[in-house]
């Protein structure tokens, strides 16, 4: 099988599984048992892991809270934020093409009374496709505005958000900025405080960690961001989050982002020639191919996404047909549910485009000759449908 589905996840790193097995094995204390040493040791190997990952993006180290991925992440972000006792606002501003895990999150507290604007992106054909629309987001803030939730970057068509210019933009009007950096985290540089994100949510496995394990970072220094637990118990995490800590996945989770951040760079350059191979092997094989999102030269677009529109069959019927190859017609997360993507709708699409729509996720772990098997046996198969 060849593996070009690393927006879904990505396979754990050999190394990663190495630095997490002693933590399994020889060192299963819990490390909430601070009478003895061997629960100690846990806890600070917890504790390390936490400073070097948040070091990695430039986070304070009390800030990062450990959670079990990003669905988990974006719901204590939002929800903590509009569920504490003391928020008084009632509306929420995110935009079209966010994950379920935020959409569904914000859809949950508009049947709970919240008013929600959910901004437009540039549409297909713009330099910046899939990005939020800059003007329209600030047009959606009012005075009773309690969060701002923007993707860092798109997991169907790769669209890297101007951060900065996000939180500049909603910080003048007051407001706090949430950012789910699922897709970003180790694929593009990070650095909370320089950008001035108010909370970010991460994910493990799509930066070759395990799955499961995740961290939101709740405040950068420069702002109160009061948060209600949306998990209670035995008080761990300061109460933000309870719930006994996996020494195992956090160490494993540090290794893999430390990993990640050194060799992002090398890795990057790699994974955008492999994209831009498997591009153009198959639009020189198949006729009519249009790309989805920004162009792949543009610093708007994540090195390893591809995603294309094809002419004349849809999207399931041409991964039926190539079974060595995994990759998906939108997010895992919604490939279980029918609908056409509503990211390539947001950017302009007609429904049938979008059921024509594929995504492709090239990852480290990638060769050169996997791009040529993959285009293989894609045309082959293409040919067959058509
Ligand atoms: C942008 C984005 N947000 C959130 C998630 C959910 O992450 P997790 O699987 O860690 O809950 C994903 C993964 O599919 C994602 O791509």
């Amino acid at each position: 099988m060849i593996y070009l589905d690393n927006h879904a996840t990505t396979p754990c790193d050999p190394r990663v599984v190495e630095a997490m097995i002693p933590w399994l094995t020889d060192y299963f204390a819990n490390p909430h048992s601070e009478s003895h040493e061997a629960g100690r040791t846990a806890a600070d190997a917890i504790e390390r892991s936490i400073a070097d990952m948040a070091d990695s993006i430039g986070a304070p180290a009390n800030s990062l809270i450990v959670t079990s991925g990003a669905t988990e992440s974006n719901n204590l972000a939002i929800r903590g934020i509009c569920m504490h006792p003391r928020q008084k606002k009632r509306h929420l501003v995110t935009v079209a093409t966010e994950h379920p895990a935020v959409l569904d999150v914000v859809a949950d507290l508009e049947r709970e009374g919240f008013r929600i604007s959910r901004v437009d992106v540039h549409p297909s054909g713009h330099p910046m496709a899939g990005a939020v629309d800059l003007q329209k987001l600030a047009d959606a803030i009012d005075d009773d505005t309690a969060l701002v939730s923007v993707m860092w970057a798109n997991n169907e068509i790769g669209t890297i958000t101007p951060m900065r210019e996000v939180t500049q933009l909603c910080h003048r009007r007051g407001v706090l900025v949430h950012c789910d950096a699922s897709q970003a985290v180790g694929r593009t540089p990070i650095d909370v405080k320089q950008v001035d994100v108010d909370l970010l949510s991460g994910s493990a496995h799509k930066f070759y960690g395990p799955k499961g394990i995740g961290f939101l970072v709740a405040g950068n220094g420069q702002r109160r961001v009061r948060l209600k637990p949306q998990i209670v118990g035995g008080g761990q995490q300061r109460g933000i989050r309870s719930g006994t800590m996996n020494p195992a996945a956090i160490v494993a989770m540090s290794k893999a982002m430390s990993l990640a951040m050194e060799e992002m760079e090398q890795s990057n350059q790699r994974i955008r020639t492999f994209r831009d191979e498997l591009y153009r092997q198959l639009s020189d094989r198949i006729g009519g191919i249009e790309l989805n999102g920004p162009p792949l030269d543009s610093m708007y677009r994540l090195p390893g996404n591809l995603n294309i529109l094809l002419d004349r069959i849809e999207g399931e019927a041409w991964m039926s047909a190539t079974p060595d190859v995994a990759f998906s017609s939108g997010s895992a997360c919604s490939s279980v549910d029918p609908q056409a993507s509503h990211v390539i709708r947001a950017i302009g699409r007609s429904e049938s485009e979008a059921r024509r729509s594929v995504r492709f996720g090239i990852g480290r772990l990638n060769t050169k000759q996997e791009m040529t098997a993959a285009a293989d046996q894609l045309a082959e198969a293409y040919e067959k449908l058509v």
